[in-house]
């Protein structure tokens, strides 16, 4: 029997437009939770806004609204942009919901149950400037690891350490930027050295039965290694989930501990049968596809919450965390503005197949990967369009003007299928194992395949003086572009359109390899356009710096002026306030 699959990819924060490089991760499951649907697995993708914790509350202070309405306002903005970019999940929820609160308790109360719940009272960094404790992310410091000067309070994205705030050398609030003073309060603490016997066992089992990325290997290898420290759960702010314990009443759980109970969650705000797939381990298998800074907190701290509760769950089977995507000479960043946004994407007027080609074909597995717009353009131009839509169309062109749209009569040369089919399940393999690039490499090798049979057998000669021999190599290169359609369709879903053209219905991974269903056929249209030198001189242009300095260019060519967070015309009128980039937080 078929196992069920439960995709998740990870819970993008709330309060920021997602740029190419938080998209990667939505994109990859959406790419793998198609295949799977494809390939007749019952199958379940979730994904939602991660919208608790500091960086939520401050930047709602900042724009003056509710935390809610932040939230309301940006999980919007993602939903459209996925939306754009044809993500097809089966719930794209958030975490601000009861039943998160309800799911999240319900584990806190299970650990405390079980004895891994302990009480202390700390010094916790201060900022006197702003009255406030710190939360973790909001401490800013040198690295103790490796020295790098602006780690966070929780993780040095250098080295990808985790890190206490009281670890940093030279802490500074990132609120205010005061020096924080250390002050007495009592917090909770997940005994994860009490769980990792558990843990142990489980990460050797799993991370083999479900093949995880390298680098989740020995990241969560160095961090046993390293010794599991016990982690604090609660944090002193408001917008959170309130801890179900007397004495803690006014304090709430630490973003990082609720935020992968998301996952489960917005699966139960989905179906009530969420339990078949969150507390089914027998029946499901899940995938979990996130950038290589989360992978402790999914290999470790999550899976410690679950074993630690004494639970049935589904515990995570294949890690898939990719590595960096940057962009041009550096890296992508939310807090600085660089790089290309959703929004902007879409701006383009590319469409979104078309990213979705080169962000996936690029997919940094193994090591970390560039986005550059002349790469861009030379992949799309040589690969999207010169190898495969060539194929695809020459081949249904020639069959539409030739045959008369009738699929050649014949039989079929069997040395092509058995390589063809020898492709295909590799191709298979590659996905079954989420190796998406490598999956998505091959089919493009597999096109190329089909290029170079087309030009070998030169129809436009043989269809008049070996007819039975063109006519064999159309019905092959015919049925080759109906398996293109279906081994593409996961990565870019304008595929699918072979198959109307094909008048086939609708296909699945079964039809791969087969050699019946095409009768006749449409006259197909050319997929996708060119990226001509002058679009992508300009949008590299646009694109270049960091989004404010984008912005100060806009206003000047706009004679714009910008007063606080309103912006007004030279003519005195005001143009749009509170802009959405305005002052994001990464
Ligand atoms: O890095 C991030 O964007 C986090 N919000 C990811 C959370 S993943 C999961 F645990 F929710
Ligand atoms: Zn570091």
């Amino acid at each position: 029997m078929k196992k069920k699959r439960l995709v998740t990819s990870a819970l993008p924060y709330v309060n920021n437009i997602p740029h190419l490089g938080n998209l990667l991760q939505v994109l990859s499951a959406d790419v793998f939770a198609r295949y799977c649907r494809l390939n007749g697995y019952e199958t379940l993708y979730i994904c939602g806004t991660d919208e608790y914790g500091t960086a939520t509350e401050t930047r709602a202070l900042e724009e003056r609204v509710t935390p809610k309405e932040l939230c309301d306002r940006y999980h919007r903005i993602h939903a459209d942009i996925y939306d754009w970019f044809n993500i097809q999940f089966d719930n794209f929820g958030r975490t601000s919901t009861e039943k998160q609160t309800e799911i999240t308790q319900g584990l806190f109360l299970k650990l405390e149950e079980a004895g891994y719940i302990n009480e202390k009272t700390i010094e916790q960094l201060y900022s006197e400037k702003s009255s406030m404790f710190l939360a973790d992310r909001y401490v800013r410091g040198t690295c103790p690891v490796c020295g790098y000067e602006e780690a966070r309070g929780d993780q040095c994205e250098n080295c990808g350490k985790l890190l206490d705030p009281t670890d940093l050398i030279d802490p500074r609030s990132g609120i205010d930027g005061s020096v924080p003073v250390l002050k007495k309060t009592k917090h909770l603490y997940i005994d994860l050295p009490g769980i990792l016997p558990k843990l142990e066992q489980w990460i050797g089992e799993a991370s083999v039965r479900g093949f995880w990325a390298r680098n989740a290997v020995q990241m969560t290898r160095s961090w046993i290694r390293d010794g599991l420290k016990e982690r604090c759960i609660t944090r002193d702010l408001s917008w959170g989930i309130p801890v179900p314990k007397d004495g803690f009443r006014n304090k709430v759980f630490y973003v990082w501990f609720d935020a992968p109970i998301g996952y489960i969650s917005i699966t139960a705000n989905y179906t009530d049968e969420w339990e078949d797939w969150w507390k089914n381990p027998e029946e499901v298998e899940l995938f979990q596809f996130i950038g290589k800074d989360n992978i402790p907190f999914h290999t470790v701290v999550f899976p410690s919450t679950l074993l630690g509760s004494g639970e049935n769950w589904t515990m995570l089977h294949h890690m898939s965390s990719s590595e960096y995507l940057n962009y041009e000479s550096g890296k992508f960043s939310k807090s600085k503005g660089i790089g290309v946004f959703g929004s902007d994407a879409k701006e383009t007027g590319i469409p979104a197949d078309v990213w979705r080609f080169y962000i996936l074909y690029n997919r940094p597995e193994k090591s970390d990967g560039i986005f550059t717009w002349k790469d861009f353009q030379e992949k799309v131009n040589s690969e999207l369009i010169g190898n495969l839509g060539n194929l695809v169309n020459r081949t249904l062109s020639f069959v539409h003007r030739f045959y008369d749209g009738k699929i050649p009569e014949g039989g079929s040369d069997s040395a092509f299928w058995e390589k063809v089919k020898e492709m295909e399940g590799e191709i298979t393999k590659h996905f079954d194992r989420a190796e998406l690039r490598d999956a998505f490499r091959k089919i493009f090798a597999l096109a190329d395949m089909g290029n170079k049979f087309f030009q070998a057998g030169e129809p436009w000669k043989t269809r008049t003086s070996e007819p039975e021999a063109a006519a064999r190599l159309l019905r092959d290169l015919t049925y080759l572009v109906r398996d293109l359609g279906i081994l593409l369709s996961p990565f870019i879903p304008a595929a699918e359109v072979i198959g109307k053209w094909l008048r086939t219905g609708k296909l699945s991974w079964e039809d791969l390899g087969s050699l019946t269903g095409i009768a006749d056929i449409e006259k197909p249209e050319i997929l996708f356009k060119r990226l001509e030198d002058k679009e992508i001189k300009t949008f590299k242009e646009r694109f270049a710096g960091s989004q404010k300095e984008r912005e100060a260019k806009e206003q000047v060519e706009n004679h714009i002026l910008k007063v606080g967070n309103t912006e007004i015309h030279v003519s005195g009128e005001p143009v749009r306030t509170n802009k959405v980039r305005d002052g994001e937080v990464s």
